[in-house]
């Protein structure tokens, strides 16, 4: 009898505890995703405004073009620039240095980009390094941002 309660006890806590793990888990996924470029935006300023480097007229899609069809030094010679492989033209397709297409950076082409946080740092990341050899700043972030939502 006391075993038989045991065991349903047992049982019941299991059952709690794994809906419950789903639950979260399935939030934490939700949360992930649940960010607007507009988000990022403001992620980019709050940032910017913490080093001391936010322009006082805002973010600028004009500065962010300049940024994106710039040859820059210090990056790896075979990548100089954002145009590299994205084109330059945001509107247009691009390409990997292995040939693997990828879809426009403009926002009005490719509407779900900008949306998930650790997507835009990875890739900012990793091909910032790659075209300037560091890290871009918030600033060139959130310009760089500004120019492919107004396309
Ligand atoms: C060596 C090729 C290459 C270069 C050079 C390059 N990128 Fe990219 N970029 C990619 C690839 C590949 C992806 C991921 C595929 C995708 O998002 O379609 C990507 C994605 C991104 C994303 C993520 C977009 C999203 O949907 O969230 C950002 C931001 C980005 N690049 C910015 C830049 C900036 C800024 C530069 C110049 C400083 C640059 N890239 C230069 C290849 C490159």
């Amino acid at each position: 009898m006391i075993k038989t309660i045991l065991a349903s006890v047992t049982w019941r806590d299991a059952a709690v505890f794994g809906a419950m793990a789903m639950a979260i888990a399935a939030f934490a996924a939700q949360n992930a995703r649940a960010a607007s470029p507009q988000d990022m935006l403001k992620k980019f300023q709050a940032e910017a405004q913490k080093a001391g480097d936010f322009p006082a007229g805002g973010f600028s899609a004009k500065r962010g073009k300049a940024f994106f069809l710039a040859r820059h030094a210090g990056g790896k010679p075979a990548t100089p620039s954002c145009t590299t492989c994205h084109t330059d033209s945001p509107l247009k397709a691009g390409k990997t240095r292995t040939g693997k297409v990828i879809q426009p950076m403009a926002i009005s082409r490719t509407p779900d980009r900008y949306s998930d946080p650790e997507k835009v740092a990875k890739w900012f990341r990793r091909n910032c390094k790659s075209v300037l050899g560091r890290e871009c700043t918030p600033r060139e972030k959130g310009d760089f941002l500004a120019y492919m939502l107004s396309q």
